[in-house]
């Protein structure tokens, strides 16, 4: 058995123009999704007691080709409080954790000089985990010596990140950008930006070629300032899902049928870069102010929902800044806030469900 849990996460800015290689800032949230996992004796796999239907789960078949090709049976259990299909990376978690888990249980061959004999990382090329045909390479016999690393020390953040990426990429029709995966591998900032910035602490590259072209992306963590200890994020759920793929298609559709559209695009990464000057400045009140921007220019991309509108607006007297987070067309709007209960009320008043949270909680555990 292992057991493993990753947060989900909250974009404060940049969604959906990160995928057109613009800069995000996303935060780990405190709400967590955990996967156990068993091998079983029967042929099927079962997901919390249920048959598995593979075209039911794209991520965790990706993430069976990839990590477990011709592996055991499994028996998995999801605890999630992170709610599905809402913008706030139930998909990303549940991805991350799985891949955990599977790691830390399957072990990793490594040499005496600690190279390692199978995985994937930013470093080995021949693995290539964003091709759908991609099983991780056998290598045979471990030099003499070698040895076989499992649980915590088989596990690696970049090559979780990765996996989760590749997965999600393959899931939303090959354009996704590694925002959601890198927030919930690593927890809690992280700064996704088309360069490496010299202000936050880079992380690693990722490349993608997707429909509209090959992108790269430079992932980094941000420390914030103390002054972010006052405030709070409050998530409201509309209870309205729509899939990430169909709204990041939509706003691919959008733009080709009208590229001037693409000025919002850039505006949003224009927006993030002040606001990341903000966030370091510790300036709570220029935060709270892109956010609401970033909301409008969203809006005009046509990703909003008639009940995110009406949470934003019933959270808004309250806030700092309020927008919808994630894919949008449904899912969550969050707010900033030194007033969480009276967000959290006024968004359940409202119609919604109300999640409170720290910026940035940690990112993957393995429990067991
Ligand atoms: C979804 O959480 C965020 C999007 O920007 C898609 C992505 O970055 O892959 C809409």
């Amino acid at each position: 058995m292992a057991a493993a849990s990753a947060p989900g996460k909250c974009i404060l800015f940049g969604e959906h123009a990160v995928v057109y290689g613009q800069p995000a800032i996303a935060v780990a949230i405190e709400q967590r999704c955990e996967v156990r996992i068993e091998e079983t004796t029967t042929k099927n796999w079962l997901i919390d007691g249920l048959n598995y239907l593979p075209e039911k789960h794209p991520h965790i078949e990706g993430l069976r080709n990839r990590l477990w090709f011709q592996g055991p049976s499994l028996k998995l259990n999801i605890i999630s409080e992170v709610p599905a299909g809402s913008g706030l990376g139930s998909s990303a978690a549940l991805s991350i954790a799985l891949a955990a888990a599977m790691r830390a249980k399957k072990g990793r061959r490594v040499g005496d000089d600690g190279s390692w004999h199978e995985g994937y990382s930013s470093a080995i090329f021949q693995t290539d985990a964003y091709s759908p045909s991609q099983q991780e390479t056998d290598p045979g016999n471990i030099s003499v010596g070698g040895k076989k690393l499992f649980g915590f020390d088989a596990i690696d953040s970049d090559e979780l990140g990765i996996l989760g990426h590749a997965v999600e990429a393959a899931s939303q029709g090959g354009r996704a950008s590694p925002t959601d995966t890198a927030a919930v591998s690593l927890g809690g900032v992280v700064l996704v930006s088309d360069e490496r910035e010299k202000s936050a602490n880079w992380q690693y590259s990722r490349k993608l070629k997707t429909p509209e072209g090959e992108r790269k992306w430079e992932v980094h963590k941000v420390s914030l300032p103390d002054s972010f200890a006052e405030v709070k994020l409050v998530i409201g759920d509309t209870g309205v899902h729509a899939s990430t793929g169909d709204m990041v298609a939509g706003v691919a559709e959008l733009l080709q049928k009208n590229p001037e559209k693409m000025r919002e695009v850039e505006a949003i990464g224009n927006l993030v870069r002040r606001a990341t000057i903000a966030l370091k400045n510790g300036d709570l009140q220029a935060v709270g102010n892109a956010m609401t921007e970033n909301h409008l220019l969203l809006r005009s991309l046509g990703v909003s929902h008639p009940k995110l509108e009406d949470l934003i607006q019933a959270a808004a007297p309250y806030s700092l800044g309020v927008k919808l987070t994630g894919a949008g067309g449904g899912g969550c709007m969050v707010a900033l806030t030194t007033e969480p209960e009276t967000v959290s009320q006024a968004i359940e008043m409202a119609g919604g469900t109300a999640y409170v949270s720290k910026l940035g909680a940690d990112g993957v555990r393995l429990h067991e």
